[in-house]
């Protein structure tokens, strides 16, 4: 196998995404290496997944900066430390300004709960319930200035069903974002990514799937 992906994972919360990128990681699926996980929230639960993983952990406070620039440069030079080839962000719920989004151009991900351009920005399944979807889901995709605006790698779609409340929404949502997450960090690993006129080629395809993947895939890594 190829060297592994260095990689930086910012959360500010659960974790749970992290989690799934740490269990594939440790399980041979993603040739990856998790070289830190870094919070904006020093109780973040992601962080204690992440020191049970035994991978380091930074807490970077954005309460202790004077401006959202100046927080942006303080955690880019803490991730720079790193050095890594890609930086996910699994939760991190900061807006990052133009200078970040730019100095990590083509290496940030994101996962947003959403099927975007479908609901941007925050509380999507309460609002997918309330204008009426059939279906709502999840994306990972390339970071730019454009809020949950960037190149979009893979989506996840579920049902909506009669009854659902927010809470249960997210939850079958969820279970396709630790599905699909790990997925783009392996295809990024595998250095089968490519973005072309603001859209993402896999092995220098379209995926003609890519929009709405609503089916598990097979178990197998291939
Ligand atoms: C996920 O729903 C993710 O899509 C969104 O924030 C939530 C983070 O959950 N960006 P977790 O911290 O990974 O459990």
């Amino acid at each position: 196998m190829n060297t592994p992906l260095n990689i930086v994972v910012l959360i500010s919360g659960r974790g749970s995404n992290l989690q799934s990128i740490i269990d594939q990681v440790q399980g041979g699926a993603l040739p990856a290496r998790i070289r830190a996980v870094i919070s904006n929230c020093a109780d973040a639960y992601g962080l204690v997944r992440a020191q049970a993983a035994g991978v380091p952990t930074e807490v970077l406070d954005h309460r202790q900066f004077p401006s959202r620039h100046a927080f942006d440069q303080a955690l880019m030079a803490l991730i720079d430390q790193y050095s890594p080839q890609l930086v996910v962000l699994a939760g991190f719920m900061r807006i990052l300004g133009e200078d970040f989004v730019d100095h990590y151009a083509g290496r940030l991900m994101n996962i947003h709960p959403s099927l975007l351009p479908a609901f941007p920005g925050l509380h999507t399944h309460e609002r997918a319930i309330e204008s009426g979807v059939a279906q709502h889901g999840a994306s990972v995709h390339f970071v730019t200035p454009d809020l949950d605006g960037g190149p979009i790698i893979i989506q996840a779609a579920v049902p909506v069903l009669p009854g659902d409340t927010p809470e249960r929404l997210a939850d079958r949502v969820l279970k396709e974002e630790h599905r699909i997450f790990p997925l783009a960090i392996r295809w990024f690993a595998e250095g089968r990514l490519q973005v072309r006129a603001g859209r993402v080629l896999l092995d220098d395809q379209v995926r003609a799937e890519q929009g709405l993947i609503a089916t598990p895939e097979p178990a197998s890594t291939d």
